[in-house]
């Protein structure tokens, strides 16, 4: 009976068979110390100088920020451009005094309190800082829209 593969080879094969499996699972577990993560910008940001701001909705961020400034007599306030029927972004109508959103007809006071449409609450406001520069800072990560809280600080500064 012919030798198909010699003791050597065949050792050979084992020994490469098992390198490659060490090396797959070390790579495998090298891989796992680095898990998917998605880095996404900062929800915090530098709107300028708060005096910049003159009384009434100011859309130069919502581009940008997809956020609206609003000063009052009192102070400033930021609403998040984030309808809060299902997401969509609205728009700020000047001549209806009024924010309008284009999915389903849900418009919005100045204030941000729902006036017409499916909207179930209010939108809402982000947390507003004014720094020792007199820049506000902007962090749509903290966000609240009940009477009245949002009304004080840290989502509403008086400037
Ligand atoms: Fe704005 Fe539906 S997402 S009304």
């Amino acid at each position: 009976m012919p030798d198909l593969i010699k003791r050597r080879d065949f050792l050979w094969m084992g020994w490469s068979a098992l390198l490659a499996f060490l090396t797959g699972s070390a790579a495998a577990a090298a891989r796992f110390m680095f898990p998917n993560v998605l880095y996404e910008p900062s929800q915090k940001f530098n709107a300028g100088p708060a005096k910049d701001f003159p009384p009434g909705v100011s859309t130069l961020w919502f581009k940008k920020q997809r956020v609206w400034i609003v000063r009052t007599a009192q102070g400033i306030y930021t609403l998040w451009a984030r309808c809060t029927h299902l997401g969509c972004t609205p728009n700020w109508f000047l001549d209806q005094d009024r924010f309008g959103c284009p999915c389903h007809g849900s418009n919005f006071s100045r204030d941000g309190d729902v006036i017409a449409g499916p909207a179930p609450k209010g939108l809402w406001r982000c947390k507003v800082e004014v720094s020792a520069t007199g820049d506000l800072i902007i962090d749509k990560a903290v966000l609240e829209n009940r009477p009245g809280t949002r009304d004080k600080a840290p989502y509403f500064a008086e400037v």
